[in-house]
């Protein structure tokens, strides 16, 4: 039998207090005006000490399992895309997979940042398509307000990243032959390890000449804070998406006028705007969140997803185009009907 992978069930969580660019005025020598303009951010949510990424995953996991209409245990294989996990080891999954009681499954943490969301999708889709899975949870979740530096220095990062988590569940169904069955249609993944310095975490880690992985010369040198040249991830990130997703959609037999809605990664509302204005893609049919939620890495494509459900945007039958961009550098574009 011949499978398909179908999104049959979408679910986000976000931690409840905002903070807005004037709380962060208080803390970073900042102001609203220039993280509007800049990034197009009004908002993100931060968590409260207690809560962990996995707690994030957890919440946005069972919405995700309800709306497919199965149960904890009809899921036999999770995928966690996650750069902020809740420790360095054992990955995230493991976690989420004792928390959601679900023993003896596969489990599996990619670490592919922005594009965390769509290599899982792929790798959900290729486990679909062999047969060996019949439900894949899909999560990406981040806490990013954790590892931020909330000083003056850290600011040109620190606006620019929220907490959040996004999950779907990927079924599989029998393929039909028929060119309009909801599913998977095809990714693209891609990176380039040359530019990893551009956007990263220091440290801790192992690559210094040490012989302990964290130190407090570490931390007094603030290694332990995102570092990022942001112009150069933009005009990366641009070129990349634009890149991949044409090709995605000309591999595809898709033009823009097919695609009826677009989904892509949250980073700056200028990146997106770009590459629409690169694809000729008209501004009604791209669906943003970065307004309210800021930069949420992994989780920013199902978080949107879900959005877009609710607000009537995002309908069965439809066909959705993705791309994303982000450290690595890394980047991946999709299409999917829904
Ligand atoms: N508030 C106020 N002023 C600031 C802030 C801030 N938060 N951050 C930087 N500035 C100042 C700088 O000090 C500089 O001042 P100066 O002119 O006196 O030297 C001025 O603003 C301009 O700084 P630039 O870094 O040149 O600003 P730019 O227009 O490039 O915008 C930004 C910066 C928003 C980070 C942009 O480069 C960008 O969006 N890059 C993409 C990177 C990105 O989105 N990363 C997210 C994670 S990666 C991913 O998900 C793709």
């Amino acid at each position: 039998m011949n499978y398909v992978g179908e999104i049959t069930g979408v679910g986000s969580f976000l931690p409840p207090k905002a903070v807005t660019n004037f709380d962060l005025e208080k803390l970073l020598n900042t102001n609203d005006e220039w993280i509007q303009q800049r990034t197009g951010i009004v908002k993100r949510h931060w968590v409260e000490n207690n809560v962990s990424t996995s707690d994030l995953a957890y919440e946005a996991s069972i919405e995700a399992i309800k709306n497919a209409g199965i149960s904890n245990t009809d899921i036999d294989m999770i995928i966690f895309a996650t750069l902020s996990p809740d420790h360095d080891f054992p990955g995230t999954g493991c976690f989420l997979q004792a928390k959601l009681e679900v023993p003896n499954i596969t489990v599996l943490d990619i670490r592919q940042q922005c594009s965390g969301f769509l290599y899982g999708l792929s790798i959900a889709d290729k486990f679909i398509r062999t047969g060996e899975h019949k439900n894949i949870l899909l999560v990406g979740a981040e806490i990013h307000s954790k590892g931020l530096d909330k000083t003056p220095e850290g600011r040109d990062v620190s606006v620019l990243f929220g907490d959040g988590a996004g999950a779907v569940v990927i079924s599989a169904k029998e393929a039909t032959g028929d060119s309009s069955q909801s599913q998977i249609i095809s990714c693209a993944l891609h990176a380039d390890g040359s530019f990893a310095k551009e956007l990263w975490l220091p440290g801790p880690g192992n690559a210094f000449n040490s012989d302990s992985r964290c130190s407090k010369e570490m931390i007094d040198e603030g290694l332990h804070y995102p570092k990022m040249n942001g112009r150069n991830v933009f005009i990366h990130a641009v070129k990349r998406m634009a890149e991949t997703l044409s090709q995605t959609l000309a591999k595809n037999k898709l033009k823009i006028d097919d695609v009826d809605l677009f989904l892509f990664h949250q980073a700056n509302i200028r990146i997106n705007e770009k590459v629409a204005e690169v694809m000729q893609i008209p501004a009604d049919k791209i669906f943003n969140t970065i307004q309210d939620y800021g930069n949420t890495t992994a989780a920013t494509i199902p978080i949107g997803m879900n959005d877009a459900i609710k607000a009537g945007k995002l309908k069965k039958g439809m066909t959705v185009g993705m791309a994303a961009f982000g450290s690595g550098f890394t980047w991946a574009s999709g299409v999917l009907r829904y």
